[in-house]
């Protein structure tokens, strides 16, 4: 009798099991459906290039039987006539088979086009495809090529929830600030480095935003995972999309293409780091770069912090070979990710005055940023950077965050906002005399 109750209980489990598993393999199934290239081209987006006045880079994503693409560029008018003065760029097709490397991967055609000898401060139309399947035209801004006003958007680690949860972020980024001049994804876009449907959710997310604001990125540690998911720790590769479905400059170290690259607009040099590797051969690379700068500001985006946020995370490699050439060269501004959860801060020229002044205070190296964007939350760590001689002046958990930079001649402001677009963060750099004066 006991025997019989035992059978019919274990029968019952594995029918409830394989049930279960079924159901599994199904919504399985229907995500990798939905996150399948096809004929139609998707994941389009503008990358900003070394000189964003005159140059673009565009890049999208149809299904591996496409073989060929172009780009058709104009100039913008009020009416549908501009489309009779645009010229064809072909792409260049490079064809990626995500599939041995995640349960969601595909073979893919990805395309790229550079597009140079466009006019500075024009508004284009462009749209991609070939002869039968074609995107809407996107309009975008070039940048000007003469000193003026300019503002970008940057957020941290997208990585999780990204369809759920980074979408009202970016989508409140792009609310606040329609006419920003490009957006810095400081890594971790995804989760899983090879993963389709994660980076199907970061192009849904952000939709034609993507398409028609230049993305500068950099990559995370989640941009990099074995290929084989089985061991998805050992021996990482960058995302095999990563240099398919971005054009970033390729004038970085030859092993870090289009991870480690740098641009310019009239006042401003954009610096673009990999975090992950290399920390010396690029501490090189930036030296030249820095040295060679001649513009009034200076802002360096990569993902793992020279001063961590959160607890039991440090990266002293950074402290050691980055920190100092920041501060040689008066970097005005580190934006980073990685720590889920939100740390602003400076080393002061002279701590002890700092504290009986009430407003402006000289900076040596950067003001130094850790935020969030995604749904992953970890805690502050309660040590603060003093150990580093650095001073935490604003700190935040528990809230997805973007942030709105806006430079106008000797004065940066540096606005940050939660999800729901109420401010969190506010600071001001200014230029006087040389020195960066830093106002809460
Ligand atoms: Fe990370």
């Amino acid at each position: 009798m006991l025997n019989k109750i035992f059978v019919g209980t274990i029968t019952l489990f594995l029918i409830q099991f394989s049930f279960a598993q079924d159901t599994q393999r199904k919504l399985d199934d229907i995500i990798k459906e939905w996150a399948a290239p096809t004929a139609f081209p998707d994941h389009v987006i503008l990358s900003a290039q070394v000189d964003p006045s005159r140059s673009i880079g565009i890049n999208w994503r149809t299904h591996a039987i496409n073989s060929s693409g172009s780009v058709e560029i104009a100039v913008a008018g009020p009416g549908p006539d501009f489309r009779e003065k645009s010229k064809t760029y072909t792409a260049k097709r490079t064809l990626i088979n995500s599939s041995s490397a995640t349960k969601d991967g595909f073979k893919s055609s990805f395309f790229e086009v550079k597009v140079d000898g466009l006019s500075p401060n024009t508004l284009y139309a462009y749209r991609v495809g070939n002869q039968s399947f074609k995107s809407e035209w996107h309009q975008f801004t070039t940048a000007n090529d003469q000193s003026t006003p300019i503002s970008f958007l940057y957020v941290g680690d997208a990585q999780n929830y990204i369809l759920e949860l980074w979408s009202r972020v970016i989508r409140n980024a792009y609310k606040k600030a329609p006419n920003s001049d490009f957006f810095i994804h400081a890594g971790d876009l995804v989760n899983a480095a090879h993963d389709e449907s994660e980076w199907n959710e970061w192009f849904a997310a952000g939709g034609f935003i993507h398409s028609e604001i230049p993305s500068i990125a950099v990559p995370g540690n989640h941009e990099y995972r074995g290929l084989n998911p089985k061991k998805s720790r050992s021996d990482r590769k960058l995302s095999l999309q990563w240099n398919a479905q971005f054009g970033f400059p390729k004038n970085g170290p030859e092993e870090l293409l289009e991870t480690c690259y740098y641009l310019d607009y009239p006042d401003l040099r954009v610096i673009a780091l990999n975090s992950n590797r290399d920390i010396e051969l690029q501490a090189q690379w930036l030296k030249k770069v820095l040295s060679e700068n001649d513009k009034k500001w200076t802002v360096i985006t990569y993902h793992h912090p020279v001063f961590s946020a959160s607890s039991g995370r440090d990266n002293s490699e950074l402290r050691e070979h980055w920190k100092p050439l920041f501060e040689e060269y008066k970097v005005d501004l580190a934006l980073q990710g990685h720590d889920h959860s939100y740390a602003r801060g400076a080393i002061y020229e002279n701590p002890v005055s700092v504290k009986k002044e009430k407003n402006s205070k000289a900076v040596i190296g950067p003001v130094y940023v850790v935020s969030v964007s995604g749904g992953k939350m970890y805690s502050l760590s309660e040590t603060g950077w003093d150990e580093f001689g650095a001073t935490q002046e604003k700190t935040g958990e528990r809230k997805q965050l973007f942030q709105h930079i806006s430079i106008d001649g000797d004065r940066l402001i540096y606005q940050s906002f939660t999800a729901t677009g109420a401010l969190f963060d506010r600071f001001e750099l200014f230029k006087k005399n040389g020195e960066n004066l830093y106002l809460d």
